[in-house]
This record gives structure tokens, sequence and C-alpha cells, in this order.
């Protein structure tokens, strides 16, 4: 198969790309599930961009920083603040229905919408829609996509590898199985974006859906590309805490609305930890429920927004109300159970400001991409925010190398994926052990907490389990939890690597042998021509 552009993620930044592109170029996205099935399909709080007249870009760009530890890319950091607001009023012309302000007093009419606030947040800039910003933004994307006569959308295709050119190296597509067909077959592409999500499905709990698995990293780094930035994945402070919902969000904008956490007794905590109380970062807050938790021998602490009006609680959070109410919390009255929880993926794959990776002809925006925006710690809604400008910026910079016309190889054909001497498994269980294995290993070493002793141990597992891995991965049919399973790995043991090297605390990685921060602040590059090994061929080779 052939295409123009090879597009592989159908989220937020996949799809706001592949609709720009489409224009003047035909486009594939793959998903390797249903084409609403990712991460932005679950995003509650909203998106971040500087749209109300008393907000500054300067502010936006402060409060990143602030959030960020001094780690941020400063020119990522005002390329996104400068531009988010623009793609937002993108989204609102494709007719993303974000909720409009209530409050008679504070309508604008040039600008009728409501505006929240995160933890970090400096001003009221977040456009929401309701508690499910991410499927009204999804909904529309599909909706503007699915009959574009230029954009063919492959849904239950999960992409294995990225294919280079043997000589020049560039890539020219990538091995995709069919999952409904148990078929494998080459996509060649002029150019490729990774726009595979996050990670976060590498810890136990975590607030992510099931396609969270790193794969776009996994194919980076074994194609050649840096990564940059694995030790710090985020924790959401607050998911639900109960045994038929773990990995529920309750959005942070249940404390930008007023929420407060408190102990078991009712004591407001967080004001004992920062003085923005309940509104400070994320890793400040889920550190701090990490250590109440520790001290107390408690299984959660509770987010309290019962003090407030019920039908303004109801209106703004109506998901969150109806799926507490489900599990027999009525939030207008009583306090909800929550814990932190693996969330996001701040590194990825290294990018530069056009959105190209380290390989000719390869791009990866949004959560799988490292753009040097988040730094040390994400601010809440950037993320978003995030995958729209950086498809924008993707745009350009695809549109500009068509225009160059650098040669192509247009004759190249890739080897056919070999399956003629592998056999079906007869046994899913080792799959789905080392599958529980990983996860475990990641939440109880390479947690929020730290140390060298729990970092060598959890590499030494993840290392064994990869051996295992890979020699299943030979021996056998391809299914999409295998390769799910390998990419989840490869992106465990980057996540542990990257955090020995950081002799430090900073942001979302605290390492209680180095609790102090360092005067000097640099990201952590991981480069695979130093460090991979590609393993031996498979003796029943592949491809
Ligand atoms: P995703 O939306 O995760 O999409 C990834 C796509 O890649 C999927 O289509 C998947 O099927 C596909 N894919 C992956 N691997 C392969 C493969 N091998 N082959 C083919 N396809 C593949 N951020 C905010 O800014 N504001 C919020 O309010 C917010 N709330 C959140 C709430 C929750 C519960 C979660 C989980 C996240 C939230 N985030 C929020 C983070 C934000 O939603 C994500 O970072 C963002 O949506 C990522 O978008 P993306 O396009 O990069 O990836
Ligand atoms: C949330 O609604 O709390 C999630 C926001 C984010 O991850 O940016």
């Amino acid at each position: 198969m052939e295409t123009d552009v090879l597009i592989i993620g159908s989220g937020i930044a996949g799809l706001s790309l592949a609709l720009k592109l489409a224009i003047n170029h035909k486009v594939t996205v793959l998903s390797k599930s249903a084409i609403n099935e990712g991460s932005t399909s679950y995003a509650q709080g909203g998106i971040a961009g500087v749209l109300d007249p008393f907000d500054s870009i300067e502010a936006h760009v402060n409060d990143t920083l602030t959030a960020g530890a001094g780690l941020c890319d400063p020119k990522a950091v005002a390329v996104v603040a400068t531009h988010a607001g623009e793609t937002i009023q993108e989204l609102i012309q494709l007719g993303v229905p974000f909720s409009k302000e209530q409050n008679q007093n504070a309508q604008n009419s040039e600008f009728p919408f409501h505006l929240t606030k995160e933890g970090g947040h400096s001003h009221r800039r977040v456009i929401h829609a309701a508690d499910h910003t991410g499927k009204s933004v999804a909904d529309t994307l599909i909706k503007t996509v699915k009959h574009h006569p230029n954009i063919q959308i492959l849904p239950e295709h999960i992409s294995i590898d990225l294919i280079l050119h043997p000589k020049s190296k560039e890539c020219m597509g990538a091995y995709v199985l069919n999952k409904l067909e148990s078929q494998v077959y080459s996509i060649k592409a002029q150019f490729t974006v990774l726009a595979t999500g996050g990670a976060s499905k590498a810890y136990l709990y975590t607030s992510n859906p099931d396609t969270s698995t790193g794969d776009g990293i996994a194919m980076a780094w074994r194609a050649g590309c840096r990564i940059t930035n694995m030790e710090f994945n985020q924790f959401h402070p607050t998911c639900l805490y109960h045994p038929r919902d773990r990995s529920f969000l309750i959005s942070e904008a249940v404390r930008g609305e007023g929420g407060i956490l408190r102990l078991p007794n009712g004591y407001a905590f967080m004001q004992d930890y920062d003085k923005r109380a309940d509104l400070a970062p994320r890793d400040i807050v889920a550190r701090a429920i990490d250590q109440e938790m520790k001290k107390h021998g408690i299984d959660c602490v509770y987010l309290d927004i019962s003090h407030k009006d019920p039908d303004y609680v109801k209106n703004h959070f109506p998901t969150i109300y109806k799926r507490c109410l489900a599990v027999g919390i009525d939030i207008t009255k009583e306090t909800i159970p929550v814990v932190p929880a693996a969330h996001y993926t701040c590194g990825g794959i290294h990018t530069n400001l056009d959105a190209k990776t380290d390989i000719t002809r390869l791009y990866a925006i949004g959560e799988t991409a490292y753009t040097g925006l988040h730094g040390a710690n994400r601010l809440a809604s950037n993320s978003l925010a995030e995958g729209l400008v950086f498809a924008k910026i993707a745009h350009c910079s695809i549109e500009k190398a068509f225009a160059q016309n650098k040669p192509f190889d247009q004759n190249f054909q890739p080897k056919p994926w070999d399956t003629s001497r592998i056999t079906d498994a007869k046994e899913k269980i080792l799959v789905s052990h080392d599958w529980d294995e990983l996860r475990r290993v990641m939440w109880d070493y390479v947690g929020i907490v730290r140390t060298d002793k729990r970092l060598k141990r959890a590499l030494q597992r993840i290392r064994n389990l990869q051996k295992e891995i890979y020699e299943y991965y030979c021996q056998h049919t391809l299914t999409s939890d295998l390769l799910e399973l390998r990419n989840l790995a490869m992106v465990a043991e980057l996540m542990i690597l990257s955090a020995q090297k950081r002799k430090e605390s900073r942001g979302l990685h605290y390492n209680l042998d180095y609790p102090k921060l360092s005067k000097r602040a640099k990201p952590t590059i991981l480069d695979p021509k130093k460090l991979f090994k590609a393993p031996k061929p498979c003796k029943k080779t592949r491809h």
C-alpha cells in the first residue's frame, strides 16, 4: 500500500494534522483500536490557551516554566503559548461545543466561553466542554475527517515497526498488523508521522486507556531516534479510588473550582505543603498525597466539593457526578476517595521545533514527542494545546518538504513480512503474566518516590522480561498484546535508564538518594547509537 503521508495515531495530534494535510495530499491514518480510542477522548479539564484579554502570553509562559521546574525549553514554551489560542479558535470554527459562560456579569459577547482554572495556572485560561472536553473534541474531529475524500482511516491497524531505506536510512513508512485479519503488510509513504500518544500503561495504576503503551517511542528508538526525559512520568493526584473504578480520573478542574483535599478526619493538608495549597502543580500535590498516605497508613485521601452549590457541581462536572454516583458516591454531598495514578509521559521522541525527529521523513507530535514544552512536569491542560500547536507546525514543515521535492525512491519495495516459520501461541498466559509483572515492577520501583536500589532492581527485572518477550516475539504469531508488551518493556527500560542518569530530584523525578536540586538543569537525552544493542535477528526472520 502507498500513501503521501502516513499518520500513526488518531488522537487530537494525528487527526488535526490529517485535516490540514488533506487539503493537498493523500493521507492514511492508522488507529490500533477504534478510531476514537486514545487519551484524547478521555480528557476532562480542558485546553490551555490565552483567550481572555486580561490574561497574557507572558503569564502562560511563566506558569509553564514554573511547573516545568527549570527544565522546559523556553522556545517550545513560547511557541505553544503564542499559538494555542489560534488553534483553539480553529476548533471553535469546526464546531466543538465548548461550555459557555453562565455568569451574566462575566459574559463577554466577543468571547462567550467559560474558562476554568487548574493547578499551577495564575489565570483562568482553560477552555472546556463541561468535564468531557476530550470526547467533544474527538467527536468533532472524527466527524470532519471521516468522509474526507483525501483521508483514509484504518482502525484496528497496529503499526509494528518503521521501515528505513537501506541506503539513505530515510523513513519509508511502516509495517502494520491488521488486527481483524491477522495480516501484516507494509505501507509506503513519503512522510510518516508518529502521533501514538503516551506510555502510562507501563504502570499498574493509570488514568490512561489501553492504547497508551508507548509504541511510537519504542518504534522510534529501534529505528535510531534519540529519546528524551523519560524519567518524568506524571502522576495525576486524583484518580477515583474504588475497587470497581480504579482508573477513572477526577479532573483537576474540581480543585480549580474550589475542591479541597482532605485526610479521613477532614483536615485540609495541602496548606502544609505549598502556599498554593490544592492548586499547587501536580508533582507537588501527588507527592504530598503519597506522603500523607504513607504517614497515616491509609489507602486514599478525599477530595471535597460538597460545599459548592449542587446544581453548579452537576453542571460543571456531569461525567464525574454520574460516574461517582454509579459507584454509590454523591459528590454534591460526600467526599470522593482519590489516589494518584500514572497519567502523562512528559518525555518522548526527541523533536525539534519543526516536529522533525532524528530520521529524515519521520515526524512526531502529541504526547509521544518530546518538544521541550513540559520540562520536569507538565502544566495542566497544556497537552491538548501542544498536540494542536505541533500538528500545525508539522503541517507547515511537511508542506515545505513537499515543496522542496527532495528525491524519494519510488522504486523502493519493503521486504515482505515473513510469517512462514512461526506458530500460533499455545497459551496466552505467558504474555498476560509478563504484562502484570512489568506494570507492578514499574509501580513499585519506579513510582512517585525512587531510590537507586529500587531502580537497579527494576532494571534487572525489566531486562529479564525483555529477553523472554523477544524470544516469544520471534516464535509466535503476532497479536497486538504481544506487540504492545514488547514496546512497553522497551519504554520501561528507557524510563529506568533516564531515572538512573538523573542524580538530583526535580519536578516529577524524586529520588531519596539525591533529594536536592542541582544547580544546572539539563534534559536526559538517550541516544540509541550509544545505548541500543539490537537483539540478534530472530532465527525465524520476519523481514
Ligand atoms: P492519543 O489521544 O493518546 O492518541 C494516540 C493514538 O495512537 C490512538 O489513536 C491509538 O490507537 C494510536 N496508536 C498508538 N499506538 C499505535 C500503533 N502502534 N499503531 C497504530 N496506532 C497506534 N490533557 C489536557 O491538555 N487537558 C485535559 O483535560 C486532559 N485530561 C486528561 C484526562 C485523562 C483521563 C487522560 C488519560 C489524559 C488527559 N490529558 C489531558 C492528556 C491528553 O488527553 C493527552 O496527552 C492527549 O490527548 C494525547 O493526544 P495524542 O493525540 O498525542 O494521543
Ligand atoms: C484533568 O482534567 O485533571 C486533566 C488535565 C490534564 O491532564 O491536563
